[in-house]
């Protein structure tokens, strides 16, 4: 045999093991399924990074500094025991690693994510979302919607002109006190929430309600950070005044300074800060074929093909910002519904309309592997679960264990509830409502969509090192020795 002849014997070879090991895989392999999956990303118009085109703050910034002072302090609470962080920890996937959130009374303040335990469970209707990539959201924020951008512009983030509809507002008129963004614009209203921050007692003195209780209790806690009117004297030490001249390059007296306005703002500077899109997929998209794995890759064709996922998580930020009943399980308690007040429907508490009710804000599923538990109550622990859930919604209840929820969180008519809302999406299934529908795929293909949703992670969220620029040190201020520290349930610092 010449030595051409085994060249072309031993390339032979080569070619037959290709494509014997990518037929195992099933479908396309190789360049063909490269081929494949950059056509259907050409169609969908994806970048692989919502961040292009936005402008946004870094974590240095003066005023991000300051938000995440104030993000981290106890100060923000209404029986000081309550913090923004307590929920949306960094190294918590910019939430709090539980079902549904626990705020003031905690047994142990500091100690954040599992283990975190209020006496009588949790009181907190709702699964806290990642602040991770909040200033991406450009229509919606709030499971429900409450928090809502009345121009909805691509990339502004609410900064549009339009105004920005809250819960201080009715449906579709814009609150004049909402500030420049959606991220200021939600930082108005957990400090109000009792059972989040403000405790049951605060602000209530005068009788107040609604609206004007809101407002009370900002303008308090404004005056308590900046040391003066009624809140004069309530921090010590005190050294908010300095960070705030600081922060916004101004000397104007502390009541003109330091204001919820300026508060809110500062908060949402540094949630906008929290950029995380150097993933996997945006590396794949932006042309290089080999980071990601074939599983991957046969994934995202699923998600963007059979399995119809990008039909609503849709585009580079993976989520349309509107509203779908996918009837996850309703598991703990809920927001303000029903006969007694302790189921959930959703974005019907702000509309009223009947398609509506236990309708839920598709999420982004940037990051998605360390935001669980998933869903708006946390109801499924996994990715895989919380996955079949979409592709078979009735089966999927029939097979979720309710005796295997946390007697702490589980309300006693959660199954009525979870059949409730199985009932409004076959409703709005035959009314023509577009819905999750039920797609047959085999367990491999499901494995496929999981490790394809486990490319959309930026490694710094895994990295308490790349974290550590908004994780305050020794090295921030501490104003009013009231920083939460967080720990977890071992005790170590997160
Ligand atoms: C006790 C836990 C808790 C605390 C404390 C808390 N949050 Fe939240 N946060 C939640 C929950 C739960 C939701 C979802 C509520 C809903 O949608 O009805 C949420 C929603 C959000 C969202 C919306 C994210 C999205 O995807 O729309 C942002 C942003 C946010 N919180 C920021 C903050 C800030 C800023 C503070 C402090 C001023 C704060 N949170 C304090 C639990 C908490
Ligand atoms: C009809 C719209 C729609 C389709 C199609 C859809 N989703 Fe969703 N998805 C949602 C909504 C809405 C939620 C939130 C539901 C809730 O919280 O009650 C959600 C939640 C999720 C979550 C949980 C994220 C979190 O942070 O809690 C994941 C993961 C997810 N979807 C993945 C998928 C995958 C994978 C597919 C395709 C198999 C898919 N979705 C198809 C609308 C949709």
């Amino acid at each position: 045999m010449t030595q051409a002849k085994i060249g072309v014997r031993v390339a032979g070879l080569i070619m037959a093991f290709t494509v014997a090991v990518t037929a195992c895989s099933g479908g396309a392999g190789g360049e063909d399924l490269d081929a494949q999956l950059r056509g259907v990303i050409d169609a969908h118009g994806l970048a692989g990074d919502p961040s292009i085109g936005r402008d946004l703050p870094n974590i240095e910034d003066p005023l991000a500094q300051l938000g995440m002072m104030l993000f981290y302090t106890k100060g923000l609470g209404g029986q000081q025991d309550s913090a923004c962080v307590t929920c949306h920890h960094p190294m918590l996937g910019g939430g709090d690693g539980l079902p549904m959130s626990i705020g003031v009374g905690a047994e142990d303040p500091n100690l954040l994510g599992p283990g975190r335990i209020h006496p009588g469970g949790p009181l907190v209707p709702r699964n806290a979302p990642t602040t991770f990539n909040s200033g991406m959201w450009d229509a919606v924020m709030f499971h429900d919607g409450r928090v809502e951008s009345l121009g909805k512009t691509p990339l502004l983030n609410g900064d549009d002109g339009y105004g920005i509809r809250t819960p201080d507002r009715p449906l579709g008129y814009p609150d004049v006190n909402a500030g420049p963004n959606l991220a200021a614009a939600q930082s108005m209203f957990p400090v109000v929430s009792e059972e989040e921050m403000r405790g049951f007692d605060f602000g209530t003195e005068i009788g107040n309600t609604g609206e004007a209780l809101n407002g009370r209790v900002r303008d308090l806690l404004a005056q308590i950070i900046g040391g003066y009117g009624e809140g004069g004297g309530v921090l010590s030490p005190n050294g908010w005044p300095t960070e705030f001249r600081t922060a916004l390059g101004s000397d104007a007296p502390v009541d003109e300074l330091i204001t919820y306005s300026s508060i809110a703002l500062a908060l949402g500077e540094y949630e906008r800060s929290q950029v995380f899109v150097d993933t996997p997929w945006r590396t794949y998209v932006a042309g290089n074929d080999d980071a990601m794995n074939e599983e991957e890759k046969h994934g995202a064709l699923l998600f963007f093909g059979e399995a119809a996922c990008s039909t609503c998580h849709v585009g580079d930020f993976f989520t349309d910002e509107k509203f779908h009943v996918n009837a996850i399980p309703q598991i703990g308690i809920g927001k303000d519904s029903g006969m007694y007040g302790d189921d959930d429907w959703g974005r019907y508490l702000e509309t009223g309309r009947s398609e509506d009710r236990y309708a839920f804000r598709t999420p982004t599923l940037l990051n998605v592997e360390v935001t669980g538990p998933y869903g708006h109550d946390g109801a499924y622990p996994t990715l895989e679960g919380i996955v079949r859930h979409h592709l078979e919604p009735q089966k999927a209840i029939k097979e979720y264990d309710f005796g295997a929820v946390d007697p702490s969180i589980r309300v006693s008519n959660a199954e009525r509830y979870t059949q409730a809302a199985l009932e409004q999406l076959h409703e709005n299934r035959s009314n023509g409502i577009y819905s999750v529908r039920n797609v047959d795929l085999t367990d491999d293909q499901i494995g496929q969509i999981v490790a394809f949703l486990l490319t959309l992670t930026d490694p710094c969220v895994r990295s308490r090192e790349c974290l550590a620029p908004w994780i305050p040190d020794d090295s921030i201020s501490d104003p009013d020795n009231l920083r939460l520290n967080a720990v977890n349930a071992a005790g170590e610092d997160l």
